[in-house]
């Protein structure tokens, strides 16, 4: 099923703590993209990404944004209750910088249209799940991963999911603050798992 998601329910707590909700940053966050370059502000918008059922023109910008991807996308595609929300960028957005070697050119704008953050999201019949969740590095720390996760919180309530869950590992400091941010609790459980079927390298450890 393919379609724009409109605003769902607010199930979130996304934009908990900032003035407006979501998609205006707190003054003086100190977070790249927020100051105002040519007189436009360069942070991302609810309204600057907006985010759609992936669909097969694209696959290959969706999995450059993910690691071993084909079989977890093609079977989240199959599956009635489960999607992948692509995320486009609605005007051409300047890149963050970066700290390049000297002489070397930045990193390219973000044009129109461009495939800029995905998310994998499904309802095992009791929760919401989240997955994938990822923004193209031009893009990051200024608000497309917020927006991201509200989609997928939005197509969740529309399935009917009324919690939602995703599994962060431990160690990963800089992924639980971002979700911490957004009002995602540790829920103090321990993941227990083993594949099912044949052996699949894939899923060794999962
Ligand atoms: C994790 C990721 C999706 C975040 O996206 P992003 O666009 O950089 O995040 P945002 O700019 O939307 O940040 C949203 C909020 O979280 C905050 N935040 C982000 N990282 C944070 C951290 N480590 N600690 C505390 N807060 C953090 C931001 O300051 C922002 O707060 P505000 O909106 O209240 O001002 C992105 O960095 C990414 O794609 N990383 C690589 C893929 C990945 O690791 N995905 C997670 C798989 S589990």
């Amino acid at each position: 099923m393919a379609g724009r998601i409109a605003d769902g329910p607010r199930l979130t707590h996304a934009g908990d703590g900032v003035p407006g909700g979501g998609a205006v940053p707190a003054e003086g966050a100190g977070r790249p993209g927020t100051d105002a370059v040519d007189g436009a502000s360069t942070e991302v918008a609810a309204i600057d990404v907006s985010f759609t059922e992936v669909e097969d023109g694209d696959v290959e910008a969706v999995v450059a944004l993910w690691r071993d991807p084909y079989r977890d996308l093609a079977d989240a595609r199959l599956g009635e209750t489960s999607t992948v929300l692509v995320g486009r960028a609605t005007r051409d957005l300047p890149a963050v910088a970066t700290d390049g070697a000297p002489g070397e050119p930045g990193p390219r704008e973000v044009a129109a249209g461009e495939l800029v953050a995905t998310a994998m999201t499904g309802v095992d019949g009791h929760r919401g799940w989240l997955y994938y969740v990822a923004v193209d590095p031009r893009l990051q720390g200024r608000g497309a991963g917020r927006a991201t996760v509200v989609a997928a919180e939005a197509w969740l309530a529309a399935q009917g999911a009324r919690a939602v869950r995703l599994m962060v590992r431990a160690t990963n400091d800089a992924v639980r603050g971002f979700y911490e941010r957004l009002g995602y609790a540790d829920q103090e459980c321990v993941v227990l798992g083993r594949p099912l079927g044949a052996p699949d390298a894939r899923d060794a450890g999962r």
